[in-house]
């Protein structure tokens, strides 16, 4: 066996991470040759009940768990860290703007991207799970000079698998049959779920789908409003299915894209596409060998192109909010 891949999980004694956690410490994320070192990160409030989940942990008798660390200090929650899963972030209580959101997360990524600069390992390959997901990761980004750009990423994979979802229901195809599915920006309901590229058994998806107004009508919204229409038939949000978008990222960013397919995440624009640089929005990326590359000269038709602008335009409007208000810089 390998040495122990320390992951660290915040936010760890919450909904996502009960889903995420045990599939962590059985393999899912990193193949059932790594074992894995565990440290878990929450606020100080939530620590007793995450005792009770590193005991839930410890009674997985996981063969591949090399051992669990609990901290409610960023500073020790990171120290060695290869893989940081930003889970925990301030939800949205009612009354609350989306700069009051963006506000009360500022200081939670700030203080996570100084800590992930000083204690991270070298390597280290950061998920911001937590919304406002993307923006969350441009201020941990931007607090976190000396670990390359690149490395801090924002997820959209739950978006991208939901998309996967609707075209296999339409199409009565099975989800490994279904490739090329695209979002672009930002993790909200501005998101562009894209088929223009994508295909159904090595067929175009639209082809195959001949329904242009099932595409803008039905589709486009479904995936959006999405995480809506969980919490109104659930009660509670969709974290199992984030969980397990979480695990897929992380996985084919270290091990690789199914050969012939991409993914989608959310990582710092290299000003491909249009979109300004250095802003973490969503786009095609194949990964090989612990390295993720953006999807080059894809045609943008009309219709796509307004659409990823606006959703560009939002994330223009989350930077610029959180850099006026001190937690992140103009880079
Ligand atoms: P939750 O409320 O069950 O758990 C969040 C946990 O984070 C809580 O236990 C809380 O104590 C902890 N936390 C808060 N601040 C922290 C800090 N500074 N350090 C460490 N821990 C901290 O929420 P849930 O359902 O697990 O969702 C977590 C986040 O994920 C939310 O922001 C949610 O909006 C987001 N989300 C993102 C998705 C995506 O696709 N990007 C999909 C679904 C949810």
């Amino acid at each position: 066996n390998a040495a122990p891949v320390t992951v660290t999980v915040t936010g760890a004694a919450g909904q996502i991470a009960y889903g995420l956690l045990f599939r962590i410490a059985s393999g899912a994320l990193l193949g059932s040759d790594t074992p894995v070192r565990l440290r878990l990160l929450e606020t100080p409030a939530a620590v007793g009940s995450l005792e009770g989940v590193a005991m839930e942990l410890e009674d997985g008798a996981f063969p591949l768990l090399a051992g669990i660390d609990i901290s409610d200090d960023p500073w020790i929650g990171f120290d060695g860290a290869n893989i940081a899963i930003l889970v925990g972030a301030r939800p949205r209580t009612a009354g609350m703007e989306r700069s009051d959101l963006l506000a009360a997360n500022g200081p939670i990524f700030t203080d996570q991207g100084a800590a992930i600069n000083a204690n991270a390992a070298e390597d280290i390959r950061v998920l911001v799970v937590g919304n406002p997901a993307n923006t969350n990761a441009f201020i941990a980004m931007s607090n976190a000079p000396d670990v390359p750009a690149g490395r801090f990423t924002a997820l959209t994979r739950l978006d991208h698998n939901r998309a996967i979802a609707q075209v296999a229901e339409k199409t009565g195809a099975a989800a490994a049959d279904i490739a090329r599915i695209i979002v672009w920006g930002n993790h909200s309901a501005t998101q562009y779920p894209d088929l223009t590229h994508a295909t159904v058994r090595g067929r175009s998806a639209l082809e195959v789908i001949d329904d242009s107004a099932w595409v803008t009508d039905h589709f486009i919204p479904t995936v959006q409003q999405r995480g809506t229409a969980i919490i109104k038939a659930r009660g509670a949000s969709s974290a199992a299915s984030a969980a397990s978008a979480a695990i897929d990222h992380i996985h084919d960013w270290v091990l690789g894209t199914a050969p012939g397919d991409w993914t989608s995440m959310a990582v710092p624009s290299d000003g491909s596409y249009g979109v300004p640089e250095g802003l973490i929005s969503s786009f095609p990326v194949t990964c090989s060998r612990g390295e993720y590359a953006v999807v080059p000269d894809l045609e943008i038709g009309e219709f796509a192109r307004t659409r990823i602008d606006h959703s560009v335009a939002e994330l223009v409007g989350e930077r610029d909010a959180v850099i006026d208000l001190g937690y992140a810089k103009r880079s």
